[in-house]
């Protein structure tokens, strides 16, 4: 959560770090501000609400004198969203100034120690007591890095620290524990950025500062220093993304040009792993052959790939799944055996819990293989093994193309394990393949019927309650199409295992509830569509996702969207595209903020 910035060159900061800070706004948006050294005096200018309302109060950037400083946009963890709780805070003697991104677990001991000193807080934020637990070491020993690590020591918890201190107006001095942060270099200049999408349009050259890390940014240089103040040398890394890729791109939303980047998502990242028909994964020293089991550990849309990754895993290598939510796996002593597998998938790979939940393995022991869609974040970085989803970068809140690599990586990653358990022939692998190489083109396909699904969704703004069921892979794609509704259009949905309603749930059916049934799977079709028509003689209106073909479900439903065929391991790649054009059309037809939905963040770095 947050996004933090920071810039030291030779031209005006101010106007740098907003337009930063607008591209690090999915982090969070509930206030933002931006401060910079003028001569020997820092300028501090924050505003409550989106980025727009710092923008309009320093016009643009231009009303802010100076060429070094930082920023940060909210997303509120300690103390509710005002200006007073803003980023950046000043110290109690006016030494130092800070932005964060993270959680301070143990702020209110370090506050009452700091109380007791004397200190006096202006705000409720955890990031205050950082900036005068610092500020008090720095009037101690006089040290930057020294006041820094000192306070790094004693801070529990998490995060991305950018520091400017009044007695050198010419530097920017940064800390990072658990908390994503990149460093920048180019010609004279150098930056500070939560994500890469900040600072692309400026520079290429990144290092990625390790945990427990320090650095000091001159312009044009950056220097790195672990715990004891001691210098660390790191490698410049070229980033590859195109800057294009994190703009809009004549779309309304972001998330209407993520969905539209499916097809490419989906095809890059097979062919990062299909090579002439082969799949290519560097998995050296995992005993596939002889694992027990695979638990695969994740949030959110993330845990819903890792839902239908089960079903096909299961299937295609005879190994026993669990799908575990990282926020429960990390708090439950889970049994692990030596034998076993854990797999995290994570789009940003920096979620707090799914991190924990890695590293809660790797202390037992455990290889861990990682999903990952941002090179070089946290969990890339730790996991024994990483597998790469190429989706490029993703700014809208509500994951569509992230999810949809996740799930063909699992596709081939399954593949790839019944292939060396010895259960797939290569000619099913090489059908297997040739099935998949055909998804891009059938998205599309889907695609291009969105209009009707535009149609629809205008009919049901109003819904109050909407229902999804499906069983198996549609049971995981429900729970997918679910959550993408509720999230972006607010409107209170849940996903059901079709057999599962008439247990309880299907009490809230009545006249007019919208019900979609996913119904890609022959073994289950007329399963599904059975407890269809019993939310039907109940008065669900009925809405039914299903593959061309399938044409006796309009004696059903109401209103049918057909996908086209492909091998039903597969299909939820397809089924799932219609639920996230709803989701967007019934969130735009309310009006609402469809890439930044509230009280969201695209990167949850706190448990
Ligand atoms: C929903 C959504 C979230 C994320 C979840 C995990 O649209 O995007 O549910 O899937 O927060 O995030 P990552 O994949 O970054 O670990």
């Amino acid at each position: 959560m947050c996004g933090i910035v920071g810039f030291n060159g030779n031209q005006q900061a101010a106007p740098v770090l907003l337009e930063g800070l607008s591209k690090l706004e999915y982090r969070g948006y509930d206030s933002a501000g931006i401060a910079v050294f003028n001569q020997n005096e820092v300028e501090i200018v924050k505003a409550k609400g989106r980025l727009k309302s710092l923008m309009e109060k320093t016009n643009d950037g231009q009303s802010v004198n100076g060429t070094c400083g930082i920023g940060h946009t909210r997303w509120a963890t300690h103390g509710e969203p005002s200006e007073d709780n803003a980023h950046p805070h000043i110290s109690f003697h006016e030494k130092i100034v800070t932005v964060h991104n993270g959680i301070i677990e143990n702020y209110q001991e370090l506050k009452d120690r700091l109380l007791k000193e004397g200190y006096i807080f202006y705000s409720q934020t955890d990031t205050e007591v950082a900036t005068n637990l610092i500020e008090f070491y720095y009037l101690k020993n006089k040290d930057p890095l020294k006041a820094i690590s000192e306070a790094m020591m004693r801070i529990r918890g998490s995060y991305a620290l950018a520091v400017m201190m009044k007695d050198y107006p010419d530097q920017i001095f940064v800390a990072r524990k658990d908390s994503p942060m990149i460093l920048g270099v180019s010609n004279q200049e150098s930056y500070i950025a939560s994500d890469v999408p900040a600072i692309l349009k400026y520079t290429r050259n990144v290092y990625y500062i390790g945990n427990l890390e320090m650095a000091c940014l001159k312009k044009g240089s950056i220097s790195f220093y672990n715990l004891d103040g001691e210098e660390i040398e790191k490698e410049c890394q070229e980033i590859k993304w195109d800057a294009q890729a994190a703009e809009k791109g004549g779309y309304e939303h972001f998330m209407m040009k993520e969905i539209h980047e499916q097809p490419k998502a989906v095809e890059d990242t097979l062919n990062s792993i299909i090579k002439d028909n082969q799949i290519v994964l560097d998995l050296e020293g995992l005993d596939i052959s002889n694992l027990s089991q695979i638990h695969f550990v994740a949030c959110g849309s993330a845990w819903h790939v890792s839902m239908a990754c089960q079903y096909i895993f299961e299937d295609l290598t005879h190994i026993p799944v669990r799908v575990e939510l990282a926020s429960e796996f990390r708090y439950r002593n889970p049994l692990l055996s030596k034998k076993d597998l854990v797999i995290v998938i994570s789009q940003s790979g920096e979620t707090a819990d799914s991190l924990a939940a890695l590293r809660l393995a790797k202390e037992k022991g455990i290889p861990t293989l990682a999903i990952v869609n941002v090179l070089g974040s946290s969990i890339a970085r730790e996991a024994d093994y990483v597998l790469y989803t190429l989706a490029g970068p993703e700014i809208s809140v509500a994951t569509t193309k992230a999810y949809s690599a996740q799930l063909v990586l699992g596709y081939v990653l399954a593949i790839y394990f019944g292939k060396e358990k010895g259960l797939l022939e290569e000619e099913k692998v090489r059908y297997y393949l040739s099935e998949l190489n055909t998804l891009p083109k059938k998205i599309e396909r889907v695609l291009e019927d969105k209009e009707r699904l535009q149609w629809f969704a205008s009919k049901y703004s109003n819904a109050k309650d909407v229902f999804f069921i499906g069983r198996g892979i549609d049971y995981a794609i429900s729970l997918e199409g679910s959550l993408k509704l509720k999230e972006i259009s607010y409107i209170h949905s849940e996903a059901y295992a079709a057999g599962e309603l008439k247990h309880g749930a299907i009490s809230l059916i009545e006249d007019g509830t919208l019900l979609i049934g996913v119904c890609t799977q022959s073994q289950l079709y007329e399963k599904t569509i059975s407890n269809m028509v019993e939310c039907k003689s109940r008065g669900a209106y009925l809405m039914a996702v299903a593959p061309y073909g399938y044409y006796q479900i309009e004696d059903t439903a109401n209103f049918t969207t057909y996908i086209p065929r492909i091998d039903e391991h597969f299909i939820g790649s397809l089924a799932v595209i219609p639920l996230q054009l709803l989701a967007y059309y019934l969130s735009v037809s309310k009006g609402l903020d469809v890439d930044k939905p509230r009280n969201l963040a695209k990167s949850v770095t706190v448990e």
